[in-house]
């Protein structure tokens, strides 16, 4: 197929999922200033987690993908920044000690501006207005003026997400993430529930483990592995015009190579991921590593052609696969994937994203999660790969470093009357702290017995 891709390529194929704005040439003037902007991202640092992804790939590794599922323009603070910063890095140290392996972290942060809709309208007590989109697009209160899509929104969208980068790299760089810190860090609420006694028991463990290193001459003052960690951006690239203003070529290398340097890593939707069509023709260009969700109407066949147009050279690393079945698809709808995949020889990362094959209404009206759904998926996602003799790679969740009461259950429970007390999700309903941290202990348990067969 491989027709010539350039940076704006995907413009001549029909597309979906893009807000009509009123005015044309602001839009075009947007995308002007965008493309002059510095890169938020290094060719590099892309390179350097698909090295880590290649790793996860051969089965050396795990992903642990994570963040809201839209950041907001309203929420815009370093606290928010930093508490799921710190959540995802608790999870981490969960599972590099209980399953002792390397955790690639990837933030679904800093970028994470834009919303597919199943429809173009929303009505409300007769009144259609076109649907939000997320902050990059429109407002989401239920107004005429709110939703009328902005190209103003785009430069918004970069300068949030660059302040969110600057935040995470200081956080990951600084000190901040060290694990003689790490693994001492509070989060009040969790405090004398199950997962605090846990998490208590597993940071003395740690504990040891570093004051041995440390009689040993190892510590964060001589190893800047201790001291520091890599942490990456993602979000989904449904907005191409700001992709496109983003992607830029690689000074540092000989051959020419385009990276979009808004993010380490950008996927495409279950919704946009059509082969003739311009995600893909987008997607199929960038050096970047990326992901694609695969929902349950995949058949083997069509994984293969998409596998193989997203990476016809079969890099390891390259091409992350999300699926996101539901609980009750994934042991039946994913090994018949996992077994072709595997069969062709394909490299993949496998990663299992429970969020979106589990979302129901609870009364009020309230979109919501059950935790134990969630976990069924993700135990479904290992029990499918045990089957097929392939690596659980990785997981991808909506989650927040806030007490939100937005997915029912868990031990610290949530329950279905509460879900009014703090529901802020500006789309679909976030693990809070406490539950994405117990989820992690049970990852790890899941992930050690992977690694004991
Ligand atoms: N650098 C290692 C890593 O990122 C160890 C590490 C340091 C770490 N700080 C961390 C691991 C915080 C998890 C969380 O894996
Ligand atoms: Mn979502």
């Amino acid at each position: 197929m491989a027709q010539t891709w350039t940076p704006d390529s995907w413009r001549a194929k029909p597309i979906r999922q893009v807000p009509t704005y009123p005015d044309a040439d602001k839009v075009k003037q947007v995308e002007k200033t965008l493309s002059t902007y510095p890169p938020l991202v290094f060719a590099g640092e892309a390179r350097r987690l698909k090295a880590e992804l290649a790793n996860v790939a051969m089965g050396k590794g795990f992903l642990l993908q994570g963040g809201d599922c839209a950041e907001s323009f309203a929420e815009f603070n370093p606290n928010n920044i930093r508490d799921t910063f710190r959540v995802l890095l608790q999870m981490a140290v969960v599972l590099t000690f209980g399953a002792s392996c390397p955790i690639v972290k990837v933030g679904r942060m800093a970028g994470q501006f834009a919303k597919p809709r199943s429809s173009d309208m929303e009505t409300k007590d007769g009144i259609s207005l076109p649907s939000y989109r997320g902050d990059a697009v429109n407002g989401m209160e239920f107004t005429e003026e709110a939703r009328i899509p902005d190209p103003e929104r785009l430069i918004q969208m970069y300068n949030q997400a660059a302040s969110t980068l600057n935040l995470i790299r200081a956080l990951a760089q600084g000190g901040y993430a060290n694990l003689n810190k790490v693994h001492r860090w509070n989060l009040g609420f969790v405090n004398g529930t199950e997962e605090g006694n846990r998490y208590q028991d597993l940071s003395n463990r740690i504990s040891d483990a570093l004051a041995f290193m440390d009689a040993c001459g190892i510590n964060g003052d001589t190893t800047a592995s201790l001291r520091e960690t890599e942490f990456y951006t993602s979000h989904e690239a449904l907005l191409l015009n700001y992709e496109q203003a983003m992607t830029r070529v690689d000074s540092t290398q000989d051959n020419e190579e385009w990276y979009d340097t808004s993010a380490h890593l950008v996927w495409i939707g279950e919704r946009t991921r059509l082969l003739d069509e311009a995600h893909i023709e987008y997607m199929r260009g960038i050096a970047n590593p990326i992901g694609c969700k695969v929902g349950p109407t995949m058949t083997p066949d069509e994984l293969i052609t998409l596998i193989d147009t997203l990476n016809p050279n079969n890099e390891a690393g390259k091409l992350t696969l999300i699926t996101r079945m539901g609980a009750d698809n994934i042991e039946k709808g994913l090994q018949p994937l996992l077994e072709r995949v595997k069969a062709e020889g394909r490299h993949i990362v496998w990663s299992c994203d429970p969020m979106h094959g589990n979302t129901v209404t609870a009364e009020g009206g309230y979109k919501t999660r059950h935790f134990d759904a969630v976990l069924g998926e993700v135990r479904g996602f290992f029990a499918a790969h045990k089957a097929a003799g392939t690596h659980a790679g990785g997981v991808h969740f909506e989650m927040t470093g806030q007490d939100v009461t937005e997915c029912v259950g868990g031990t610290y429970e949530v329950k279905e009357g509460e879900l009014g007390d703090r529901y802020h999700t500006h789309c679909d309903p976030r693990l809070n702290a406490n539950q994405a941290l117990e989820m992690a202990f049970l990852l790890a348990d899941a992930l050690k017995a992977e690694r004991d067969i």
